[in-house]
């Protein structure tokens, strides 16, 4: 197992994470725990989690239903009323058990609930291992703005057991990668030439990839917790990934967030490779790798138009500037604010 230290708590990774979850659960002795999770972790996960973790049997369950659709204040008003109906104190423990809306929702509900509680994250998918469980953000979407209303509150602890990777597709997998290949990219040149020769899923989402990924976000984090200037790297890919995935999601069209986020990093290296940011070859590498993993997405005319409305409304902008974060040679990154609206046409266009 391996166990990276955080800000002031640990993530701990691997087949025994369960064992340092007993050993933190032991130490705290809370007085009530709640376990979030939807349907899915529900039913895959959770008897996993209370089989080796038997103190958790007590726990009381909160099931809510699985979707981004979900992450919403009504849904945290479910929980805190569940959460008041059965009489949570201030020494209660919400444990949050699934992807990246259950721990961005359910550490939003816990930062808030008697101005806050402790919690922490069991994420059971890859994006949520290697992005959203780490680093303290939390929140919910509101008025169709995705995480508008949040806090930056960070958990107690993460505990981190590929065992819950076995129940996910192929495409799911990919789904997290795309934040892995991230992460390399503006921070670690070698962990970029390690992630080129990696081909099958099973290598995608080996404990060492996810302790690698998660070690160097860790890293960003506890220099800038706040955002206020190294951990806009880690949006590398996001200025146009998260446009593209609002677009194809109004359009009603099915598209997960790495894969909005893998099309980001090709059009953002080509942004990158204008500014004279990469050489031809270094975005060359890029796209050739991503392009060998998740197939292209389809941008049609409209989608365009939406794209771009998404982008011009993004909140890095500073004015009229359009800023993004980009890659400065591979491993560094650099945040450019003023890349012009041609250069973004371009490489949507060249994409
Ligand atoms: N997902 C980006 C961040 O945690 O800052």
């Amino acid at each position: 197992m391996s166990v990276i230290k955080s800000t002031s708590y640990s993530i701990s990774i691997g087949d025994n994470s369960f064992t340092a979850l007993n050993t933190f659960l032991e130490k705290h002795s809370y007085n009530y725990y709640f376990i979030i999770c939807d349907e899915h972790t529900f039913e895959h996960c959770l008897p996993t989690l209370l089989f080796h973790s038997p103190l958790l049997n007590e726990a009381e369950i909160i099931e809510l239903e699985s979707g981004e659709d979900k992450k919403t204040l009504d849904t945290c008003l479910q929980v805190w009323g569940a959460l008041t109906d059965t009489g949570a104190d201030k020494k209660s423990l919400i444990i949050n058990l699934g992807g990246g809306v259950i721990s961005d929702l359910g550490g939003f509900v816990a930062s808030t609930y008697k101005r806050g509680i402790d919690c922490i994250n069991i994420p059971t998918t890859l994006l949520s291992m290697v992005d959203a469980s780490v680093g303290g953000k939390t929140g919910v979407d509101f008025e169709g703005i995705k995480n508008h209303i949040g806090t930056t509150s960070e958990p107690k602890g993460i505990f981190i057991n590929p065992v819950f990777l076995e129940t996910l597709s192929e495409r799911h997998i990919k789904n997290g990668y795309a934040e892995i290949i991230k992460i390399a990219l503006i921070a670690d040149i070698d962990f970029w030439k390690d992630l080129k020769k990696l081909k099958t899923v099973a290598d995608f989402s080996s404990e060492n990839i996810i302790t690698k990924a998660i070690a160097l976000k860790n890293t960003i984090v506890k220099k800038d917790l706040h955002e206020h200037n190294l951990r806009k790297s880690l949006n590398f890919g996001h200025t146009i990934g998260h446009a593209l995935e609002s677009a194809l999601i109004q359009q009603n069209k099915d598209i997960l967030h790495g894969e909005a986020i893998a099309a980001g990093i090709i059009m953002e290296a080509t942004i990158a490779y204008s500014l004279k940011r990469i050489s031809a070859k270094e975005q060359k590498d890029i796209t050739d790798y991503i392009s060998s993993i998740y197939k292209p997405v389809k941008i049609s005319k409209e989608t365009e138009t939406l794209l771009l409305k998404y982008i011009l409304h993004d909140k890095k902008n500073e004015g009229d500037d359009l800023c993004f974060a980009l890659p400065k040679g591979i491993g560094n990154y650099e945040l450019y604010c003023g890349v012009r609206l041609d250069l973004i046409k371009k490489a949507i266009h060249d994409y």
